[in-house]
């Protein structure tokens, strides 16, 4: 009897350690760095969650060793609670380097207690951010972790948030739009947008709700194509052999498609391709038939 007592216990303990090890969330340390606020990062859980917080000393950022040239790249990640207006909250692909970088963004615009925080995507070439796209949520990304993916192959670049398209820029280089194709890696931070992030800048960061904490998980393996810093394109990672590549990746299906299309009805709250004060002639990606937002 007392064997078998024991046994079952072995057995429970097998069935726990083989439980962690077969849920492929390797920790932080093997894919990524912290880059700065060191003393503003703190690893959770085994490495298996990040918090990166910021007071009024210091913001905090990580990326990934690794510099990629196509892939799907996710992040799960829990923004700040309580007024969080003036605080940003980033998760992107970038070349780095300023003024000439290529980019890709979601920027979790934080706001005042009971306002809706909004989360602004960006396609950035050759350091042209001229093409930002903001939506609301239909969910409060402060309760709970949700899943921020950037798809990028050699034929679009998708956003999505948790699998639902919210923002697809598609490959027109034939039409001279630029397209992303230097390896880039995998970014994430929060920091002071004051001047910028809510109502144009005019609300502050109220620092008496300070720390704001920014919760991240999601560092398993990166379905992307690792490419060396040093090459000057990507062409290499646009093989057929990486599934992202593959041609049902080309472009949204009919289910995808109308996803995306009840987000830009419903969610979406400024497009810079129907900001006609701002462009009176939309950049040539922009669809002709762009939905009107109302203001
Ligand atoms: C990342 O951290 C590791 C371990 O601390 C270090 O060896 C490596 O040089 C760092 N890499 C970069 C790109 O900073
Ligand atoms: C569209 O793609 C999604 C995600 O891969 C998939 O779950 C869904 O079944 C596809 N729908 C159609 C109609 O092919």
């Amino acid at each position: 009897m007392a064997f078998s007592v024991k046994g079952f216990f072995m057995f429970l303990l097998l069935l726990v350690c083989g439980g962690m090890l077969a849920n492929g969330d390797i920790g932080f340390d093997t894919n990524y760095n912290v880059t700065w606020g060191f003393d503003h990062a703190l690893p959770m859980d085994e490495g298996r969650q990040m918090q990166i917080y910021m007071d009024k000393y210091s913001g905090a950022g990580f990326k990934s060793m690794k510099w990629f040239g196509s892939g799907i790249f996710h992040m799960r990640i829990k923004i700040p609670v309580r007024d969080s207006g003036g605080v940003v909250t980033a998760f992107y692909l970038t070349t780095e380097g300023d003024h000439t970088q290529d980019e890709l963004d979601f920027e979790f615009l934080g706001n005042r207690e009971g306002k809706p925080i909004i989360l602004q995507t960006n396609v950035i070439t050759n350091g042209d951010a001229n093409r930002e796209q903001r939506i609301l949520f239909w969910f409060d990304p402060t309760a709970d972790f949700h899943d921020y993916k950037i798809l990028w192959n050699h034929h679009q670049i998708v956003f999505y948030v948790d699998d639902t398209p919210i923002r697809v820029y598609k490959n027109n280089e034939k039409i001279r739009v630029p397209y992303p194709s230097r390896p880039m890696i995998i970014d994430a931070s929060i920091w002071d947008g004051s001047n910028w992030a809510t109502d144009g800048g005019q609300t502050k960061i109220d620092w008496n709700h300070a720390p704001f904490r920014a919760y991240f998980q999601g560092f398993d393996t990166i379905s992307g194509c690792t490419l060396d810093n040093s090459k000057r394109d990507v062409t290499e990672c646009y093989a057929s052999t990486y599934l992202w590549n593959h041609q049902e990746y080309w472009q949204l299906n009919s289910t995808q498609q109308e996803a995306y299309e009840k987000v830009k009805r419903e969610y979406m709250n400024y497009d810079y391709c129907t900001d006609l004060q701002r462009f009176p002639t939309p950049p040539p990606e922009c669809p002709l038939s762009a939905v009107v937002i109302p203001s």
